[in-house]
């Protein structure tokens, strides 16, 4: 199957077709998600919750999510690979902004990076755009903000909010961005944004009149416990079962079932006999010459 581009998942929203995201961290959950047939991965700075175990997204750094996207992409085939900018790699100006985007181009085989706010990161994604790099916005709860927020809590519930997060949206688009991440509020807002944007919303939290939606892998299967948002629907519950079967493996080497034969390498009887020979034989000691 070839990659999907980001026109074509554009082109999602004119046609009607809902598009799918998921977030992945590693070589070997890249290959599960591409094979699902998702539409794009996002290897969300969230890896700083689920695979790093830090209590919020903000002490992720660069280093951290290069390393996992180029992991990512080496597993992915098919399906467009966004990287998240961590806190303070677009912040604190454009240039860094530029070179810290880039690094995920160049270095982790992104197709395009994520950054979160509104109205006060339209520049930055102006330059990236200017400078050929596919941008898609994020809205409403911005984790990197959380803070700010005083907790992982719904955003947009007021008129005034509301009428600021749409505005937010159609200036992303204005800059340039090919899709906008709406994340936790409500239904009808994200509705609205959505219908007086033309480029794909994304949700997650926001209902399902978004043009597609987005979950942390982690959540979906099973295999994170510390924090459920009420949004985050798990559709297999993968963690008793990983555990299950490490206390079978170490159940089965504390009584010697394993390893079995089937397990094992194992050798001719004459390989064998020659070899018990040999080491039978003294050793010669070695000349000194
Ligand atoms: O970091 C992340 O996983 C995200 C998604 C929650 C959209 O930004």
């Amino acid at each position: 199957m070839d990659r999907l581009t980001i026109p074509q998942i554009v082109s999602m929203k004119a046609e009607g077709r809902k598009i799918t995201m998921m977030t992945a961290y590693d070589v070997a959950f890249a290959r599960l998600v591409d094979d699902a047939g998702i539409d794009m991965i996002l290897v969300g700075d969230s890896l700083g919750m689920v695979m790093l175990g830090y209590p919020t997204t903000v002490p992720v750094t660069m280093d951290d999510m290069v390393r996992h996207a180029a992991a990512v992409s080496r597993g992915a085939k098919h399906a467009v690979l966004i990287g998240d900018m961590p806190f303070g790699s677009y912040q604190t100006s454009r240039d860094d902004a530029l070179r810290n985007a880039s690094r995920f181009l160049k270095e982790s085989g992104m197709d395009a990076v994520k950054l979160e706010g509104g109205h006060e990161v339209v520049e930055t994604v102006r330059a990236l755009v200017e400078n050929g790099i596919a941008v898609v916005g994020h809205v409403g709860l911005t984790p990197q903000r959380v803070a700010q927020f005083g907790g992982f809590k719904v955003q947009a519930k007021s008129a005034d909010a509301a009428r600021r997060l749409i505005d937010d949206c159609i200036a992303l688009q204005q800059a340039g961005c090919f899709s906008v991440v709406i994340e936790s509020v409500p239904a009808p807002v994200a509705a609205l944004a959505t219908e007086r944007i033309a480029i794909p919303t994304i949700g997650i939290g926001a209902g399902p009149d978004c043009d597609g939606q987005v979950l942390v892998l982690h959540d979906v299967l099973g295999l994170f416990g510390d924090f459920k948002p009420k949004f985050a629907k798990r559709y297999a519950d993968l963690g008793p079962i990983v555990v299950e079967a490490l206390q079978q493996y170490d159940r089965e080497v504390r009584d010697g079932t394993f390893p079995d034969a089937e397990h094992s390498f194992t050798m001719k009887d004459s390989e064998r006999a020659a070899l018990e020979q040999a080491l039978a034989e003294p050793r010669r000691p070695k000349k000194v010459v």
